[in-house]
């Protein structure tokens, strides 16, 4: 089965949390995409929605749905969102796409979070995929420069600019062995405006495609 089988798989999955009456949050990349597709076979069951990006909003559009913001909403019954990468504890990196500031927004606003994955994307550690974070620009060359300092390897990704105008960082060479702690150290870094680690607020249910279907993973 390749790739985006899988990631269909995922997405269907994910169907079954939404329930009447949902306030949805849609998160961002190719896996939602796939939602995205699927989300008019429950339209009914679902009250309002919002995006995490513009990319997200554009496509929903197409498919006929009204697009809220969160101011209006208030909090979300679901939020339902992709990975780069998920660990058994659900503790994920996000943020390839570039939407993870608004992303960590919805996952916080959230009283639940489903992050549906393919199984090329479940690590025993996190940190073989760029870290990814969102800077404001004037900060770039010195936060580039901490993460140098934690031995890390930044690269910027050079003419991406984020739905909010910033820029992003992607930081290679990490071992993440305490995710808690390293999101903490980072969000005291001043310049950083989010950071591409989502432990401090995990996913609460992982969906897991594979060959032999969808396991599910709960917190
Ligand atoms: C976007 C994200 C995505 O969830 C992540 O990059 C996974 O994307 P895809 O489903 O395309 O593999 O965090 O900012």
């Amino acid at each position: 089965m390749d790739a985006k089988a899988k990631k269909l798989d995922a997405a269907k999955a994910s169907l079954e949390f939404i329930e009447p009456g949902t306030v949805l949050g849609v998160g961002t990349g190719s896996t939602v995409n796939c939602l995205i597709e699927l989300l008019p076979t429950v339209r009914e069951r679902i009250d309002q929605l919002v995006s995490s990006s513009r990319a997200t909003t554009k496509l929903l559009e197409e498919h006929g749905f009204e697009v809220s913001t969160l101011n209006e909403v208030g909090d979300l019954d679901l939020y339902i969102d992709g990975a780069d990468e998920a660990t058994k504890r659900l503790h994920l990196i996000k943020g390839g796409g570039g939407a993870l500031t608004r992303e960590k927004v919805l996952a916080g606003a959230a009283r639940r979070f489903v992050c549906i994955i393919d199984d090329s994307k479940f690590v025993g550690m996190l940190g073989e995929f760029p870290l990814p974070v969102e800077v404001l620009p004037m900060a770039q060359a010195f936060v580039t420069r901490r993460f140098v300092k934690l031995r890390g390897q930044p690269v910027w990704r050079e003419g991406f600019v984020t739905d909010n105008g910033n820029h992003i960082i992607d930081v290679h060479g990490l071992k993440i062995s305490n995710p808690l702690e390293f999101e903490s150290r980072l969000n005291q870094i001043p310049g950083i405006v989010t950071v591409g680690l989502f432990a401090q607020r995990p996913a609460d249910i992982l969906l897991i495609a594979s060959d032999d279907g969808v396991r599910e993973l709960r917190t």
